[in-house]
């Protein structure tokens, strides 16, 4: 068991990172569900590393008493983010008193003092990167992260932050986890999230393409618009039960066209239209790793094959629209 997953190193992260992270961020981890059994499955399977976050419910609390029942602590690598906006309010919270205090509360209840890989769950443009590369420093010369970086953060923010590092030989940020997958979210729905998405952005993913900077493509699925739950025959009525939002973010004439061809291709390979979508994220020049959460551990299953589908550049290239440029 295991053996068709793939790893790869993070600078700062000692073990090595399962291509593809389990996204504990959904309802039955929030709500603090046991997941003992779903866990045990996909661990199973080669997943070794975890997604969670300090605003994600009780997902933290559902993941930490897993380990310590299995004992499983140090093999695997633990993602958790920090400095979410208050969920009420939506005031933001980059800075030293709310980092450290949602690193105290996550270690609590996952159980652990140490968090292989910590990110800042949103950006604050108008906080000093440095201040931010001191303190998350700081914080790993105490022990308490390995790798550090940022969620929803653009790539000038990332190279202001590791300038200020260079300049100071400080440890810069190594690992950015944007929104990235074959399905385009409509920036304008999105606040203050940052997508890889869709056709733009260019001198962004140049940039990622460039430095390798590992890209923990979350959403990669398309909160599931690439499940094969809607069908592009379907045009807009294929969303009819989907929440208004997932229908304002995801429900665009573009990502039906995706859908289209993903479905087209998908069937010429033999393979679900998810197993196709998750392996664009894999087959471009960029350094990936996908973020997806399922309920069941036959779809994780299936999810992994994604890393074994080859993927022609020109057919990489249809799925996303880029022939239309
Ligand atoms: N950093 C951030 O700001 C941020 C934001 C959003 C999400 N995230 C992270 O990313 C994780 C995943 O995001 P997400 O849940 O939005 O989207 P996702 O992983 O793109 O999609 C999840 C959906 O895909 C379905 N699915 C998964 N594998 C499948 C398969 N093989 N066949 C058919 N359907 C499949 C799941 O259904 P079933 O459950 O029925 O299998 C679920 O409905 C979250 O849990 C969280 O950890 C991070």
């Amino acid at each position: 068991m295991g053996e068709r997953m793939r790893y790869a190193g993070i600078p700062g992260v000692e073990k090595p990172v399962s291509r593809i992270l389990f996204g504990a961020g959904g309802g039955r981890f929030w709500q603090g569900e046991r997941m003992d059994e779903l866990l045990d499955a996909v661990f199973a399977l080669g997943v070794t590393a975890f997604d969670t976050a300090r605003v994600y419910g009780d997902s933290e609390k559902v993941l930490g008493d897993w380990l310590e029942r299995r004992n499983l602590r140090e093999k695997v690598v633990l993602l958790s983010k920090c400095a979410h906006p208050d969920l009420t309010g939506g005031t933001k919270r980059v800075n030293e008193r709310e980092i450290r205090r949602d690193f105290e509360i996550s270690s609590r209840c996952l159980k652990t003092d140490y968090i292989d890989i910590y990110l800042l769950h949103r950006d604050d443009p108008q906080v000093e990167a440095g201040l931010l590369v001191e303190l998350l420093n700081a914080m790993h010369a105490e022990g308490k992260i390995g790798a550090f970086g940022g969620s929803n953060w653009t790539r000038r923010r990332i190279e202001e932050a590791n300038e200020y590092a260079y300049r100071r030989n400080l440890i810069p940020f190594t690992v950015s986890s944007p929104n990235y997958g074959l399905a385009r979210q409509e920036k304008t729905k999105i606040g203050d999230c940052v997508t890889l998405s869709g056709l733009e952005d260019a001198e962004e993913k140049a940039w990622y393409a460039e430095s390798q900077m590992p890209l923990l493509a979350y959403s990669a699925l398309g909160a599931g618009f690439f499940s094969g739950r809607f069908q592009s025959g379907d045009g807009e009525a294929a969303l009819e039960n989907a929440d208004a939002f997932f229908r304002s973010v995801y429900g665009s004439p573009d990502n039906f066209e995706r859908l289209r061809r993903c479905e087209e291709l998908a069937k010429e390979k033999g393979c679900k239209v998810s197993t196709l979508a998750l392996a664009w994220i894999f087959a471009g020049p960029l350094n990936t790793f996908a973020v997806v959460s399922t309920g069941s551990p036959k779809r994780m299953e299936e999810n992994i094959e994604a890393l074994h589908l080859p993927l022609a550049e020109a057919e990489r290239r249809y799925l996303n629209l880029e022939e239309r440029e």
